[in-house]
This record gives C-alpha cells, structure tokens and sequence, in this order.
C-alpha cells in the first residue's frame, strides 16, 4: 500500500494512511511515520481498529515506552495495562466515574493546554491515542504547533527565553483548577523537575518552545513574574492559526510530538456519554536540563 500524508493545515497535522496498524510495520513504514511527525507534529491515521496488544507493539517501533499508569492508581484498580495512559472517563467496572470521582478531577487536568509527561526528567516523545469510543458532540483534541509559535516569536522575546529553565509538577496543573488534595505520599512523587524552555528538534533541527499546564516556576524568577510570562507564551503559542483541531471518529489513531507540540480535550459530557480514549507513549531520549541536587 503506498503510504500518502495530507496536510490538515498550514503548520500542524497530517492525515496518514496506506499503514495498517495491526501488522508489524517494516523498516520502510517506521522511517515513513517518523518523518511524518518530523514534519507534521501530528499525524492522524484513520480507520485502525486495533487491541491493546496491536497498540503496545506499534508502539515499540517509537522508542521506549513510558509508562501511562496514573501513578496514584494501584495496580488492582487500573482498568488497563500500567503501560497505558487510561484517556477515558469509566472504571475499571465499565461505569462512568462519579462526579466527584478523584481520578476524573485529576483527568479534568487534560483540558489544560499540556505536553504528555512534563512532569518526568525524561519526558514523553510520541504519545498515541486511539479511539475505542468517541462521542459526537465536543470532545474535541486540540494541537498546538510549538515550532511555529517559536518562530513567529519577536527577536527580543526570543532572546529572553533562549536559557530559562521552568519547573514542572502535576501539582502545577491541577492547582490551577482548584484541586489540591493529595493523599500522604503523592506530593513526594510530585517533586518539581526541571526543563529548558526552547528546545531543538534532534532531526528537523528546528526550535521550539516547551510549555505546559505543569509549568510552576521559572528557575531565578520570582513566581508571579514567571507564570504571567508563561501565560503569555501560552496564549501567543495557542492562537488559532498554530492549532489543529481534531474531531475524533471511532478508531482513529492520533499520533503526536510532545517535544513539539501541545495538547488539550475540550469539554464533553462525561456524566452521561462514554468516552473510552487509550494513550501510550514513548520517552525523548533524556532530561532537557540539569536537575536541582537532591
Ligand atoms: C492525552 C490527553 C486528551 C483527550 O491522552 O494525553 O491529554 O482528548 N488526551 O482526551
Ligand atoms: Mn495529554
């Protein structure tokens, strides 16, 4: 099958197919979805029906994976394997999560513009989405192209952000939605780490801005001087012209790159549709940035 990519719009998002994910992919396939997502950021493939087991060995052909498991989560509680992110908004029972279900306000974090694992040393390279169960109305994922927000940056702006180091926590996140309850050793998991604020794409060469809702601090900077910066990036690098927005059908596989890009699932009706969304996730190749000592 000859391989074809349509652009979705000008900077971010193609439309992949010609592969056929419940197969193992050649050589030729690997470097042909790589250089996709080199120069698309995120690459839809349609119509892959696919199991858990056809989706951990795509995977693989990615790099290594990270782990997706919601790290507070026993292991008896997950609904899926630990190496999937569980997207969804029903337990391990098939029932919708309760309103006031902890694991959905901590997923209510996903409508935040985020990178997937920016709250990790190593963080996320490719994470990919699949759509078991999509609902029609809202839902939406949107991407935003970090590249090209960089890059319509004013000189002046990118000298200041060319060395700063930010802080990333999940306890960020989830502050800015009011939820900051946390059991007796989930902050301790949640020590901040750090990262580079502009990286360099290891291929393409091209620079990017690394923003996340898990952003609290710019290293050296007082903090309400930092999260107003970083609101404004956020809101430059999010303006419509850098977003893809992605309405999903059923059995989409949505790839994209956390070192490129950002992310964020509207609003829908999780109290009363279904929507089953299963992520895993590969890790960059190491930190950005110089941890702080123990
Ligand atoms: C994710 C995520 C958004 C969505 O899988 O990392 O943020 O559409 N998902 O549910
Ligand atoms: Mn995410």
């Amino acid at each position: 099958m000859a391989i074809t990519v349509t652009p979705l719009t000008t900077h971010i998002g193609g439309r992949m197919t010609g592969i056929d994910v419940r197969r193992p992919l050649t050589p030729e396939e690997v470097k042909a979805v790589d250089a996709g997502m080199d120069e698309y950021a995120v690459l839809v493939l349609p119509g892959q029906d696919i199991t858990d087991e056809q989706q951990v060995a795509f995977t693989r052909n990615f790099g290594p994976l990270q782990n997706g498991a919601n790290a507070t989560l026993k292991r008896p509680e997950l609904r899926l394997d630990p190496a999937f992110a569980d997207v969804s908004n029903i337990g391990k029972d098939g029932q919708k999560l309760a309103r006031d279900d902890r694991r959905r306000m901590a997923s209510l974090g996903n409508r935040l513009w985020h990178s997937d694992a920016s709250f990790r040393v190593i963080p996320a390279r490719y994470s990919i989405l699949s759509g078991r169960i999509v609902v029609s109305e809202g839902g939406n994922t949107e991407f935003a192209d970090m590249r090209a927000a960089y890059d319509a940056l004013d000189a002046r702006t990118k000298a200041e952000v060319e060395g700063l180091i930010t802080e990333h926590s999940q306890i960020f996140s989830r502050e800015q939605l009011g939820f900051t309850e946390y059991l007796s050793d989930e902050r301790a998991m949640m020590k901040p780490v750090r990262h580079r604020l502009v990286r360099t794409h290891p291929t393409s060469g091209r620079k990017s801005m690394f923003l996340s809702a898990h952003i609290g601090g710019i290293v050296g900077w007082p903090r309400p001087e930092a999260m107003s910066f970083i609101r404004d990036l956020i809101e430059h690098a999010t303006q419509p012209q850098f977003v893809y927005s992605h309405k999903w059908t059923q059995h989409d596989l949505v790839l994209w790159d956390n070192r490129t890009t950002m992310h964020r699932v509207r609003r829908y009706d999780d109290l009363t549709l279904v929507r089953d969304l299963r992520r895993t996730t590969t890790k960059s190749d190491g930190p950005t940035a110089e941890q702080e000592a123990a």
